[in-house]
């Protein structure tokens, strides 16, 4: 401890006596079990762990969910696992801090491939200082923890003490490959890195070598198990439910001010209620803000005339999260002008979604829907004189079309809100399309207010249309399909919700 934590330990520290001890020790009721039955998502997590096990054959592979994060001194943000670890384990929710598995190899005589264990801080005792004294573990500060036989209940794997990992991790150093998810847990990253320098290994080796782990863990997430697209229509139901309380609440939003802070409050609030969260900060741009695509400040008015763009998506309690885009009149009618970019962006994504089908490449999804921007973009006379769709469309001269869609159209959605980050290009980008993959097409136009080369009527308007789909056998199933997407749709969605 520093001199200076020192001091901020001291300075609101009670005295704590023997007899106080003893006192807050003595007559509680006994423990219930907190785990009675395994896990939904346990067998799954365990199918998992079998094809990293065959990846990494005889390696001991270190996945850590990751410590606390301080928000601001002795306070710390909500916690949430890496998620590789949540993955692994079927883990969700805010668990567990400090948590690590371990998959150790385990020889042919014991059935080979690995043994997983999940080293954690359990539940202590009554009797403990922990108990009540701990302000970031504490059973009085924090809530109660699991027991081992909790965790290994509900999750089918053998659990540990997280006193027990520094052994099990450096058990025969220098004769296993050991290899760590990095960006888990920096803290155990460099005690891992200085354990297996003095075996001599090279630290950029190590780092190679790791690095290949990350990237199999976030490969393996690039088609989801039936339990992982069960998870993402529940996100997907509960985000529509978010939506549908912002819309009926728009009239309240343009009436108090700061409008944009009252949509993000209700998703939020619905967010909460439904799930364990939002996915990402939600996007709640009115007007002109609408342009900035990751407008998460979300500090302005709300006016009758805007359109707001919200895109935001529900996490449920397993962290699957989904990203939903809707651009609403704020006041149930579409303008003119509002529409024409409205109606431009649906015949986009109308294109991409038509191209999300397995066989085509992941990047055929963009080129469809970017196609339709341009061919829009050329008939109002937008792109340089003498310029035409093909031009613009070339790769390497042209691309003048970005200028007002310089997004993708898709990317990957699970746990992480841009899922699979780790895949390359060519497992990615250049990829078909599978069976089992979940994407987004989403789309837009975005004409900023001082943009001299976009009309008049046109400037201070955004527009992004975003679902979330699932590739199947012989196409797609747009899990969002029950929100409306057409201009008439939504404006017919709005009068229904404020008819109510
Ligand atoms: N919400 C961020 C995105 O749509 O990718
Ligand atoms: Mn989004
Ligand atoms: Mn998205």
């Amino acid at each position: 401890m520093t001199s200076e934590e020192q001091k901020q330990a001291e300075n609101r520290a009670r005295p704590t006596t023997d007899e106080f001890r003893a006192f807050v020790a003595e007559d509680w009721a006994p423990r219930q079990p907190g785990a009675t039955a395994l896990s939904e998502a346990a067998p799954y997590a365990a199918e998992r762990r079998a094809r990293v096990s065959e990846a990494f054959p005889g390696e001991r592979l270190i996945v850590p969910a990751g410590g606390l994060k301080v928000r601001s001194n002795d306070t710390d943000y909500v916690f949430r696992p890496h998620s590789a670890f949540a993955h692994l384990t079927g883990l969700g929710g805010d668990r567990e801090p400090d948590a690590v598995l371990v998959l150790e190899p385990r020889d042919a005589e014991h059935g080979g491939g690995h043994e997983a264990v999940l080293y954690f801080r359990p539940l202590a005792g009554r009797d403990s200082d922990e108990f009540f004294a701990d302000t970031r573990y504490g059973e009085f500060w924090v809530g109660a923890r699991p027991t081992v036989e909790d965790v290994e209940t509900e999750l089918g794997l053998t659990a540990r003490h997280i006193g027990e990992f520094a052994d099990a991790a450096a058990k025969d150093a220098g004769e296993v490959t050991v290899r760590l998810v990095r960006d888990a847990d920096r803290d155990l990253t460099r005690q891992l890195d200085a354990a297996r320098t003095t075996e001599g290994a090279e630290a950029a080796t190590l780092e190679e070598a790791d690095d290949e782990l990350a990237q199999f863990l976030s490969t393996l997430r690039l088609t989801k198990d039936e339990w992982e697209v069960g998870e993402m229509r529940k996100a997907v139901a509960a985000t529509h439910v978010g939506f549908e309380a912002v819309i009926a609440d728009l009239p309240e939003a343009v009436a108090r001010g700061r409008g944009e802070r009252w949509v993000e409050g209700i998703f939020g609030l619905h967010a909460r209620h439904q799930g364990n969260g939002v996915g990402y900060d939600s996007i709640c741009a009115a007007g002109d803000h609408a342009t900035t695509l990751h407008w998460i400040k979300n500090t302005g008015d709300l006016k009758d005339g805007d359109l707001i763009l919200l895109d935001a998506g529900v996490e449920v309690d397993s962290l699957f999260t989904a990203d939903i885009t809707r651009t609403l009149p704020a006041n149930g009618t579409f303008s003119d002008a509002q529409r024409e970019i409205y109606d431009a962006v649906y015949a986009a994504q109308e294109a991409g979604m038509a191209a999300v089908k397995p066989g085509n490449k992941f990047s055929d999804v963009h080129a469809a829907a970017i196609r339709v921007i341009a061919e829009y973009l050329h008939r109002w006379g937008l792109l340089p004189e003498g310029v035409d769709v093909e031009g613009t469309l070339d790769k390497d001269h042209g691309q003048y079309h970005r200028r007002w869609m310089v997004h993708g159209t898709s990317h990957h959605l699970g746990i992480d809100v841009h899922d699979c980050a780790l895949a390359t290009r060519e497992q990615y980008m250049d990829a078909e399309l599978r069976p089992g993959m979940i994407l987004t097409v989403e789309p837009g136009l975005y004409f900023k207010a001082d943009d001299l080369k976009a009309p008049e009527r046109f400037r201070g308007i955004g527009v992004r249309i975003e679902d979330d789909v699932l590739v199947t056998d012989d196409g797609f199933d747009n899990l969002s399909a029950a929100m409306p997407r057409t201009s008439t749709d939504v404006e017919a969605w709005i009068a229904r919700i404020w008819n109510r």
